[in-house]
């Protein structure tokens, strides 16, 4: 569905992704897992097309995206929830997820999905009016998922859903992008939270300073010394 090639990016001269391969299979759950400052979130907005690489393809259905829009992106079923849940504060709930709708006319199908977020989410269902900046951090990531599957998404794609999030919530997010994948959405999902994200995960990636240096299927990465040692240390609490 997606194959990145020898991707390179460059910030000003420093190369942040010094040559990445990846792929995601329709139907699988995919985490990139890595220390701050890998090179995760740099990989989400190049495949978004909000910075262009040096060199390298990216695939997404054999489309090349690189040459594609990114507003037209959701369009294809690709969509991105960015890091530090950015909701329209000054809208409503209500408005946000109606937002996340822009591009789509099927009326049906948008108060159908609009119905399956409220399932997923209760409590955004409970705070509709409310003005979204208003909402707690683990209620705003509700809504940036919320927002994100209103496109009706193929493959959704995540930047630290569970960052600064109380641990409770962040159960509550893993399973929820369980239930997402259930109803037949591909994720690639970035994550700090190693532990969490590889015990959901299809197949793991695992980052370091620009470079791919692992992957296998999340049981594999799991029990992986250098996994262990490096990312699932005694100090990370098991959150599932
Ligand atoms: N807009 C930017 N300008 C310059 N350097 C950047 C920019 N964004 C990220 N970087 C640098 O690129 C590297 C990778 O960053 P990032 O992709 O955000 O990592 P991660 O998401 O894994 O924490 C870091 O060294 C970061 O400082
Ligand atoms: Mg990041």
């Amino acid at each position: 569905m997606l194959k990145i090639n020898n991707l390179v990016v460059s910030y000003g001269g420093i190369e942040a992704l010094k040559g990445i391969d990846l792929e995601v299979e329709e139907g699988k759950i995919v985490t990139l897992v890595g220390a701050n400052g890998a090179g995760k979130s740099t990989t989400l907005r190049t495949i978004m097309g909000l910075v262009k690489p040096v060199s390298g393809s990216i695939l997404y259905d054999g489309k090349d995206l690189l040459k594609e829009k990114t507003q037209n992106l959701t369009r294809y079923g690709l969509n991105l929830v960015p890091e530090g849940r950015r909701v329209f504060a000054d809208l409503t709930v209500l408005e946000n997820l109606k937002i996340g709708a822009y591009c789509r006319k099927d009326t049906k199908g948008i108060k159908e999905d609009l119905e399956w977020v409220f399932s997923l989410f209760p409590i955004l269902k409970e705070r509709v009016w409310q003005l979204s900046g208003t909402l707690s951090g683990g209620e705003q990531q509700m809504l940036a998922v919320g927002r994100a599957l209103m496109a009706r998404p193929r493959l959704l794609m995540m930047d630290e859903p569970s960052l600064g999030l109380a641990p409770l919530i962040v159960k509550d997010i893993f399973r929820i992008i369980q239930e997402i994948h259930k109803q037949g959405v591909t994720i690639l999902l970035i994550e700090q939270n190693a532990n969490a994200a590889l015990h959901i995960a299809d197949v793991g990636y695992v980052m370091e300073t620009g470079r791919i240096t692992l992957k296998g299927s999340g049981k594999e990465l799991l029990t992986n010394e250098e996994v262990k040692a490096a990312y699932l240390g005694h100090s990370v609490k098991k959150v599932i």
